[in-house]
């Protein structure tokens, strides 16, 4: 049984999904199940898996339509991504999650693919790639949130 935001990936092609509505049915690619990553919470050994997450002072982010700001004349001059201080009311605030403890390698054959957050029922995701810094930064309104990351040898990770 499937359950919402769970990682799958295919043994074979090396697809990976996430599950954005639990259907009930089984995971196939290539004409066999999926495995289902499990989300690992410990690091083991030199390298750091485990998503360190810090909150910041201001993130950057497009303008929240639901703000008044969204609809006024003036919204038209704003940058497409905007310091957040100056929209007015700052609910929303930075989340800075870095892997790990001590910086994962992002080489050519290892490297963290991508960093999500789960937050409040919003899920952000930042697409990462060899050469990168192994961190990835959002702007949240929210009060829970679950880090996750995938290291292309190591798995599924998470805080
Ligand atoms: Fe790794």
């Amino acid at each position: 049984m499937t359950e919402l935001n769970q990682i799958y990936k295919c043994k074979k092609c090396g697809n990976i999904v996430e599950v954005v509505h639990a259907g009930g049915g089984n995971m196939i690619c290539c004409d066999q199940p999926m495995e289902l990553l499990a989300e690992k919470i410990q690091d083991e050994g030199y390298e750091k898996h485990v998503p360190v997450v810090e909150k910041t002072e201001k993130g950057v982010n497009p303008v929240p339509q639901e703000t008044p700001y969204a609809n006024s004349p003036t919204n038209a001059k704003l940058p497409k991504d905007v310091i957040l201080e100056t929209v007015g009311k700052n609910l929303w605030y930075g989340v800075k999650v870095k892997i790990g403890a001590v910086p994962h390698p992002m080489l050519e054959d290892h490297y963290i693919e991508w960093v999500e957050i789960l937050a409040d029922g919003k899920t952000y995701r930042k697409f990462l790639k060899p050469g990168d810094a192994p961190e990835a930064e959002f702007c949240v309104e929210a009060e829970n949130i679950t880090a996750r990351e995938h290291c292309n040898l190591h798995g599924l990770w998470k805080v």
